[in-house]
C-alpha cells in the first residue's frame, strides 16, 4: 500500500504535506504534489495534515488513476521537502473544489527544477498532463 495525492491537491498545493513526511517522498509538479509509491513508507502522518484531503491511501474506490499519476511524475518531478508559499489562486481553488469538479481539467505541469537535475528538458516535456486524460 501506499498513499497518493489526487486532484484536490491542483491549484491548491498548500504544502502543508512536505513537511511531516518521514522519507521526503513528495515531488513538485507546477500546479500539485505527487507522491513516490517506492518511497512512501505507508505511515500515514501527511493524510491529515492537507487541509484538502488531497492526500488518500491507495486503497481507497478511485485511486488507481492516480497511483499511476502519482508514480509516473514522481520519476521526473523534483523532490520537495520544504514547504512554499503556496500559488496566489490557491485559496480560491480550495472554496471551490470538490472530487467530482470536473473545472479541475486543467494541466499539471512539472515545475523549472532549479536545484533539482531530475528535471531534463525531454522529461520536462513528458510532464505536461492533462485531468480530462485521467478520465476526469
Ligand atoms: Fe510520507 Fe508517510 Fe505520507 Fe507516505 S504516508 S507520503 S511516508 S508521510
Ligand atoms: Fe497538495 Fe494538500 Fe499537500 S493541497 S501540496 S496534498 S497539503
Amino acid at each position: 500500500m501506499t498513499y497518493i495525492v489526487n486532484e484536490s491537491c491542483i491549484k491548491c498545493k498548500l504544502m502543508d504535506c512536505v513537511e511531516v513526511c518521514p522519507v521526503d517522498c513528495f515531488y513538485e509538479g507546477e500546479n500539485m504534489l505527487v507522491i513516490h509509491p517506492g518511497e512512501c513508507i505507508d505511515c500515514g502522518v501527511c493524510e491529515p495534515e492537507c487541509p484538502v484531503e488531497a492526500i488518500k491511501p491507495d486503497t481507497e474506490p478511485g485511486a488507481e488513476k492516480w497511483l499511476k499519476l502519482n508514480a509516473d511524475y514522481a520519476k521526473t518531478w523534483p523532490n520537495i521537502t520544504v514547504k512554499k508559499a503556496p500559488p496566489a489562486d490557491s485559496k480560491e481553488w480550495r472554496a471551490s473544489r470538490t472530487n467530482f469538479n470536473t473545472s479541475r481539467r486543467i494541466p499539471a505541469r512539472v515545475i523549472e527544477a532549479n536545484r533539482d537535475v531530475r528535471v531534463t528538458p525531454k522529461s520536462r516535456h513528458l510532464g505536461t498532463i492533462g485531468m480530462s486524460a485521467m478520465g476526469q
